[in-house]
């Protein structure tokens, strides 16, 4: 329900307006002068405030100062019987959304709110949109087709429309937030928002006033009042990322907002309700976090209370021809390009690999193979090529020969130069293994056993 302050020092308009509008459903307060007006507004959020402006001590003008200080989303409108184009120009220049000149008709003044308030719900809107966009490929559909995937899409369906929390556990890259996400998209909330919080990004203090908003000067910093994310996510979903990664004050923090639905902002005593869906995320390990006392064994289970497990991708690799079909397509109609074929020994390579960054790492291969694409097809060459870069470009050339004082990682430097060279001489050798030994001069056992060393699949004998 929108909260709405009503400040007139007469007493026959300030009840006239508050029984309109409490009929019109909004929670009303009303005071009676600017001193009270000043006061409250530093203490609670109003989402309109419609104020006198002649008024005795504080006048209408400073309540609208205070007001946008305080809190810069709550319309302002003001009222006056001595409407003379330089005060509205005042109040206009100072943030004031309109004016209303004495007498106004009741219905005039119902519809000006209703519009304002409307106006402020599609900036909201806007802003929550903008902040999805900014998380584009967020929106990419979820892909799988082994048996345990084909269980996370039954539960992800059976669930969307419950309000019961959820905790999705998997490795980095899995697709952790990919499901959170069909979770809330394929609920009755999904037209409201989906806010994602990383608790693991920001430290402690912030990450408070992130989640639960903060009232002005309760720290430095806090300039004026600000929502919390939770409010920001009302009616819709919160999605907690990495909840293995938070403090023990966070923990109690969440708890409270789990159990009652509601809580204080930073600094602030009055408590705010919520109707908010909560999914958490985790690439941790929580039973072991709550064994070892680094997690509230409280908060886990009413997290927990739908579970959902997502296995690595080594785990499903029959998942693997699906994806990269899905990436291809799909980075090949963002680029413009063909869309390239990926030959079957090619495939095979995917199909051997570790992918320890999972799906992510998948989709990022297939991004670069596609960014690099010129012959319409993917060939085993390419995949090796891509999956075993190394990560530090070793460039022989540059090579400090010389020993400084600092010194040099002897073992390090050789290894780099022997991978490097292996990865050559398997692709001058279209990776043909037989060939590959013959150009570095090895045996096809000691050959056999670098390769394993450097964990490098595929190829042919
Ligand atoms: N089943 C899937 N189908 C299609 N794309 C997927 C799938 N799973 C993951 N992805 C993609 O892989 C990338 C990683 O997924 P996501 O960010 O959801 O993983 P995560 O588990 O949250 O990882 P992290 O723990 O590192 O945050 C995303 O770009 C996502 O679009
Ligand atoms: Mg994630």
């Amino acid at each position: 329900m929108e909260k709405i302050l009503v400040v007139d020092d007469e007493p026959s308009l300030r009840e006239v307006l508050s029984i309109m509008l409490k009929r019109a459903g909004y929670f009303v307060t009303s005071v009676t002068d600017g001193e009270e007006a000043v006061e409250l507004v530093q203490k609670e959020i109003f989402d309109l405030v419609i104020t006198d402006l002649r008024m005795p001590k504080i006048d209408g003008m400073e309540v609208l100062k205070a007001v946008k200080s305080a809190s810069p989303e709550t319309v302002v409108l003001i009222i006056t019987a001595f409407a003379t184009a330089d005060s509205a120009v005042e109040a206009m220049k100072h943030g004031a959304y309109d004016y209303l000149t004495k007498p106004f008709q009741v219905d005039e003044v119902q519809l000006i709110i209703r519009n304002a308030l409307e106006k402020r719900r599609l900036t909201t809107e806007n802003m929550l949109l903008k902040r999805e966009m900014a998380s584009q490929s967020s929106f990419a559909q979820l892909v799988g087709q082994s048996e345990a995937m084909q269980k996370v899409f039954d539960v992800v369906r059976k669930v969307a429309d419950s309000k019961s929390n959820v905790l999705i556990c998997g490795e980095s890259g899995t697709g952790k937030e990919l499901v959170a996400r069909a979770i809330h998209y394929n609920s009755a909330r999904s037209t409201l928002p989906f806010v994602a919080v990383n608790c693991s990004a920001v430290p402690e203090t912030l990450l408070e006033s992130e989640l639960f908003g903060h009232m002005k000067g309760s720290f430095t910093g806090a300039i004026s009042n600000k929502a919390g994310l939770f409010e920001i996510a009302n009616g819709g979903t919160i999605f907690l990322d990495e909840i293995g990664d938070t403090t023990p004050t966070i923990q109690v923090k969440l708890l409270r907002v789990i159990q009652e639905r509601e809580f204080r902002r930073v600094g602030g005593n009055q408590d705010i309700k919520v109707d908010v869906r909560i999914v958490a995320a985790t690439n941790k390990d929580l039973e072991k976090a709550v064994a070892d006392g680094s997690f509230r064994e409280d908060l886990y289970y009413r997290l927990d209370v739908i579970p959902i497990r997502l296995p690595p991708l080594r785990m499903r690799t029959g998942d693997i021809p699906l994806l990269v079909n899905h990436f291809l397509d799909r980075f090949s109609k963002e680029s413009g390009k063909s869309r390239p074929v990926i030959s079957a020994e090619a495939m095979h390579v995917l199909l051997d690999h570790e992918w320890r960054g999972n799906v992510r790492e998948l989709e990022n291969l297939i991004e670069r193979v596609v960014a690099f694409s010129t012959e319409g097809s993917v060939t085993e060459g390419d995949v090796h090529g891509w999956l075993h870069r190394p990560t530090t470009p070793s460039q022989p050339s540059a090579m400090p020969l010389d020993l400084t004082d600092e010194g040099v990682d002897l073992e390090g430097l050789i290894n780099g130069i022997e991978k490097d060279l292996l990865l050559k001489a398997l692709e001058r050798s279209k990776w043909v293994k037989k060939k590959a030994a013959r150009m570095l001069r090895l045996n096809t056992r000691s050959f056999r056993y670098r390769l394993e060393k450097y964990a490098i699949k595929g190829g042919r004998d």
